[in-house]
């Protein structure tokens, strides 16, 4: 099963919900990146914001926290309901609390790792989780360029997830996504692919949604 996530980090924000409408009935999830210009240098959604855009959006929304203090705010944004919310491991210093309070509130929880942090920091974790993001650019903006060396990373989270977890826990990937970079991923065994540049500057985005997710079954 492939999931297409689209990012709105850079759509046009002045007018979300028109943005958001082009692409809801051919995504899975939409991906609200939550950044707090702390743990990354941008800013994008208050919680504010994105309670609103949980509560008017037409699909499940996928939050994305590159924010320091996961530990005491993730479980907000499962309770403002987001489908779904991944906190960034290297901003956690209890990881087990914050996935199992995240789940308390009815939400999919999460966990993501930055380039330069390996897989094996997060097996111990794996009971705890519906979803592994694997980051294929260093988190903060989009445009930037897939980082094909994540894919051994993203072939050692596949390995870990048929073997122990019977394909539950679902595997993200996010950055840098597009026609020419999702099969690689794809191969690797990403199931759940975040597009934001490749989505929102396409003339049309929900048939790049499509388009994404034919070239993901493929490989
Ligand atoms: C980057 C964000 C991504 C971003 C992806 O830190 O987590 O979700 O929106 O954008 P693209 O697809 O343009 O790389
Ligand atoms: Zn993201």
């Amino acid at each position: 099963m492939i999931r297409i996530c689209p990012s709105i980090l850079n759509a046009d924000r002045s007018n979300l919900a028109l943005e958001i409408a082009k692409i809801s009935k051919e995504s899975d999830l939409l991906h609200l990146d939550v950044m707090d210009n702390i743990f990354v240098p941008n800013m994008t959604f208050s919680l504010e914001e994105s309670r609103k855009i949980i509560e008017e959006a037409p699909i499940p929304v996928d939050a994305h926290l590159m924010i320091i203090d996961p530990d005491v705010k993730a479980h907000l944004y499962a309770k403002a309901g987001a489908a779904s919310v991944t906190f960034h491991l290297e901003a956690s210093s209890n990881p087990e609390l914050t996935s199992q309070q995240i789940r308390g509130e009815g939400a999919r929880v999460g966990i993501a790792l930055k380039p330069n942090t390996p897989f094996s920091t997060l097996a111990p974790l794996m009971e705890f989780l519906d979803m592994v993001l694997i980051m294929t650019v260093e988190p903060g903006f989009g445009g930037q360029s897939f980082m094909a060396n994540m894919m051994p990373k993203v072939a050692e989270a596949r390995a870990e997830i048929d073997a122990k977890h019977l394909g539950k826990i679902w595997l993200q990937v996010d950055g840098g996504i597009s026609l020419e970079t999702i099969s690689q991923a794809s191969l690797a065994g990403a199931d759940t692919f975040v597009a934001g540049s490749a989505v929102f500057k396409a003339g049309t985005p929900g048939e790049m949604v499509d388009s994404l997710r034919l070239q993901a079954s493929k490989s």
